[in-house]
């Protein structure tokens, strides 16, 4: 085990929180969020992810970075410290998501630079059809070379990262990638919402229907909002470790979650104006991003030029939430089994990316491979993560905090400002009731609900 005193620690509070908002801001904000508000209820799910981020997110995301800070340690060595015996599992749980969802997400990260490299030699000029973008998607992702080719170069750019360390690597580089994020989001949105037509798409995806909102909606917005701040798995366990004693931990989180709602939020500013704009309809997921919007491009004036901020705005996102997942296989080996850092980024970087290949052919030579409940690998890793492992995470870094170690040995690590009394209370009550009941309905309904009855 590394000595405690050697960890590093994050230069700022700022690069903490962009690092922290880098891993909350992902895939999930830009290609989930927007189509889940558009189709359930615009204004009014807008509303409902609100509250989910008040009653579940913001709670469990304090929880986890209170046990980061508090331990100093991996997610591990963590629940070591503070769960002992069997809780120890909850953190394995964690490392072991962190590299599954690698697994898979880092073959959409690889499409992305595919992506930002076409529209950047012109491709968006004859895409001028959804057949023809769709082709394209398609003869992309079906091609086993290209596809392992992009996921390499994705592996390679979050290793050079990551390598690199907490201080020159992960907060250097989010440093400079959130705020052109944001930057890039603003351009895109003030494009998006001055051409003609706009509005169709503003009222599609921001006109509140609260007749659209039922149990299966709250239960669908509270498990987005699980996913897009990266809990469950420890990720804010890690970079919580790396955090200074003096730095706040309440605004903190406060201002992680705001960061990744705007994100959410302005992500579909940029998007259903420009697709009503241009008189298409809105599809979720890769359907959306890939197959649609290069249509949409095709048809503005300087379409390449935006295709490409488009794609390096989603290869950003990727990628920053990549550089959390990865640090928490990495933060686990270094701490716990005592490797350097070089040596854990190397070897689980490569491993991620040899089990990345078979996710990046789930398109192409394995697309017939059905491994689980008639999916292919990319969609059982997928799942397995999002639907199970994520959750399940949640609700055992909740219990342990709130009923095995005692949320009063925890509490001192927030502000000891005696005016957030009242907050720290209902934090605690989240923590030991709220959340696990709330993860608990997100379990049933997407474990086992959804599996069965699929719609
Ligand atoms: N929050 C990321 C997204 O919105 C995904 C993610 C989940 C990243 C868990 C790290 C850990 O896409």
């Amino acid at each position: 085990m590394s000595d405690k005193n050697s960890r590093e620690h994050w230069g700022s509070k700022i690069g903490f929180i962009l690092a922290a908002a880098g891993s909350a801001i992902g895939l999930g904000n830009i290609w989930k969020f927007p189509y889940l508000a558009g189709e359930n209820g615009g204004g009014a799910f807008v509303v409902l992810y609100l509250i989910c981020i008040v009653v579940l997110g913001l709670p469990v995301m304090i929880a986890e970075i209170v046990i980061g800070r508090h331990t100093g340690r991996d997610p591990v060595g963590a629940f070591k410290q503070i769960g002992g015996g069997r809780w120890k599992l909850v953190g394995y749980l964690g490392v072991a998501s962190g590299f599954f969802i690698m697994t898979y997400y880092s073959v959409v990260g690889g499409w992305t630079i595919g992506y930002i490299v076409k529209s950047a030699g012109g491709f968006i000029g004859s895409m001028t059809d959804i057949r023809a973008a769709e082709e394209t998607f398609t003869r992309f992702i079906q091609n086993p070379f290209e596809t392992v080719f992009y996921l390499f170069l994705f592996m390679a750019i979050t290793v050079f990262i990551v390598m690199r360390g907490i201080k020159d690597g992960i907060e250097k580089w989010n440093k400079f990638l959130l705020p052109l994020l944001f930057i890039i989001l603003i351009v895109l949105i003030i494009r998006s919402l001055t051409l003609e037509g706009a509005s169709a798409g503003l009222a599609f995806y921001l006109k509140p229907d609260f007749s659209k909102v039922d149990v299966k909606t709250v239960i669908e917005a509270m498990g987005q909002c699980f996913f897009s701040l990266s809990l469950g798995m420890g990720a804010m366990i890690t970079y919580g470790s790396y955090l200074n004693k003096e730095d706040k931990i309440l605004s903190s989180s406060l201002q992680i979650v705001t960061l990744d709602t705007f994100a959410a939020i302005l992500s579909g500013l940029a998007i259903f104006p420009a697709l009503f704009a241009v008189g298409m309809t809105p599809d979720k997921g890769p359907g959306l991003t890939f197959n649609i919007l290069p249509v949409v491009f095709s048809k503005m004036s300087y379409g390449s030029v935006f295709a490409v901020l488009f794609f390096i705005l989603l290869f950003i996102a990727a990628l920053t939430s990549s550089i959390s997942l990865v640090e928490v296989v990495v933060a686990f080996i270094t701490d716990e089994k005592g490797w350097s850092r070089r040596k854990a980024v190397l070897v689980f970087g490569s491993l991620i990316f040899l089990l990345g290949i078979p996710s990046a052919l789930s398109f192409s030579t394995l697309k017939d491979v059905r491994i689980f409940f008639g999916t292919t690998y990319f969609d059982f890793m997928d799942r397995l993560t999002t639907i199970y492992m994520l959750p399940i995470g949640g609700l055992f870094i909740a219990l342990c905090l709130g009923w095995k170690y005692g949320l009063k040995n925890a509490i001192h690590e927030l502000d000891a400002d005696t005016r957030l009394a009242a907050l720290k209370k209902m934090w605690a009550f989240s923590i030991r009731y709220i959340s696990p009941l709330i993860l608990v309905a997100i379990i049933l309904y997407f474990g086992v609900y959804r599996m069965l009855f699929p719609h």
